[in-house]
């Protein structure tokens, strides 16, 4: 990936000006909020009954602040954001595809909103709710900045999540 002078300088301007503890908890619960079926990759994390348990639960404003540090390693390596993301990738694969907990997402459903190809209906499902919180994630920066997010600056931003969800699905090719 080659990125531009501007855009290299607001991702770390983008990065620089949020709050982890507020974007990232407010990423998830939007994500689980708006789209509920995803609350089953995270049976984990207890009472996901309404949004106000969504938005009050300690274990979804965790992992928020867990995926946002995993997003900071992704800018601080810019020019190597797939190699950073081997493990996490990895991670991910495994993790949610020998729990099947974490995996009994409505398939059927999703292939029907989604049709796209891919290796097998898990990691199609897991695709999907990558891409939904990648743009969970872009409203709530929207709303973090304000008049800051220009078009210049939501274009870089978009490019960004582009390769963090392309660099996290790789390991399931
Ligand atoms: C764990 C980052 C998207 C499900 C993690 C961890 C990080 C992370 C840093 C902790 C890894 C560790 O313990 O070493 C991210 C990033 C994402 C993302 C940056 C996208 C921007 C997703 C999505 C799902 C998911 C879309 C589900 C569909 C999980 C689960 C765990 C996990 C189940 C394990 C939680 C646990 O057992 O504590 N993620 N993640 N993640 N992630 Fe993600």
């Amino acid at each position: 990936v080659a990125w531009t002078d501007f855009e290299r300088a607001t991702i770390k301007d983008i990065f620089s000006k949020i709050d982890y503890e507020v974007v990232g908890p407010a990423a998830i619960s939007r994500c689980l909020i708006v789209y509920p079926w995803t609350q089953r990759y995270f049976a984990g994390f207890g009472n996901l009954y309404n949004a106000a348990a969504i938005t009050s639960n300690p274990k979804v404003a965790a992992h928020g602040k867990v995926v946002m540090q995993g997003l900071e390693k992704a800018v601080k390596n810019m020019d190597n954001i797939k190699a950073t993301f081997t493990e996490l990738s990895t991670l991910h694969s495994e993790k949610l595809q020998v729990d099947p907990d974490n995996f009994m997402v409505g398939n059927a459903e999703l292939m029907v909103l989604h049709p796209i190809n891919c290796v097998d209906v898990e990691s199609h499902a897991f695709f999907v709710v990558l891409q939904l919180l990648g743009d969970c994630l872009a409203i709530v920066v929207a709303s973090q900045l304000g008049k800051d997010f220009s078009p210049e600056v939501h274009a870089a931003f978009q490019k960004f999540l582009a390769v963090v969800v392309s660099s996290l699905r790789r390991q399931y090719y």
